[in-house]
C-alpha cells in the first residue's frame, strides 16, 4: 500500500522475522506520520508472553513514532515443520524454532477471538 491518507484506523499486521518486524513492511510503518492512528497485529511461532515478540512489537512502536500507535495484538501462527528443522541449525534461529514445534494448529478459534476483540477495542479507542 503506498497511500495510507484519509483512513480513520489504519490496522498493520505482520509475523515477526528474526525476531523482529520484517524489512519490507518497516518502509510502510516508518511512512505512517501526523494524524495517521495505528493498530498493530502480528502473528510469531514462539510461545504466547516470549521476548521476540515483545521486541519485535517495540521495534514497531518505535519506527511507528511520527503516528498515533493506539495499541497492538499478537497471537501465535503455525511455521512449516521443514522450515522449523532448517532453523533449528542455525543458532540465531535455535529457540523461538524449538518453541515454534508447538504453534501448529494456531492462530486457532481463541486467537480469531481474541484477534476480534482487540479489533473492537482499537475502533471503540477512535470513536472517543
Ligand atoms: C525466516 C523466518 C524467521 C522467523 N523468525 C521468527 C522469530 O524470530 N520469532 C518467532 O516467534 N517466529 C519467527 N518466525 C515464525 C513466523 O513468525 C511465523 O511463521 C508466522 O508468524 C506465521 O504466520 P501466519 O500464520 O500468518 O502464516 C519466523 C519464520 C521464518 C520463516
Amino acid at each position: 500500500m503506498e497511500n495510507a491518507n484519509g483512513y480513520d484506523i489504519i490496522f498493520c499486521g505482520f509475523p515477526v522475522l528474526a525476531h523482529s518486524v520484517p524489512g519490507k513492511v518497516q518502509p510502510f510503518i516508518k511512512g505512517l506520520s501526523g494524524e495517521q492512528k495505528v493498530a498493530l497485529f502480528s502473528t510469531y511461532g514462539s510461545l504466547c508472553g516470549g521476548q521476540p515478540p515483545k521486541q519485535a512489537f517495540e521495534h514497531a512502536i518505535s519506527i511507528a513514532s511520527k503516528a498515533t500507535t493506539l495499541g497492538h495484538f499478537g497471537c501465535r501462527g503455525s511455521v512449516d515443520p521443514k522450515i522449523i528443522e532448517t532453523l533449528m541449525q542455525k543458532s540465531e534461529h535455535r529457540a523461538w524454532a524449538q518453541e515454534a514445534q508447538s504453534a501448529e494448529g494456531h492462530p486457532d478459534q481463541g486467537d480469531f477471538e481474541d484477534a476480534k476483540k482487540f479489533a473492537l477495542e482499537m475502533i471503540a479507542k477512535i470513536g472517543s
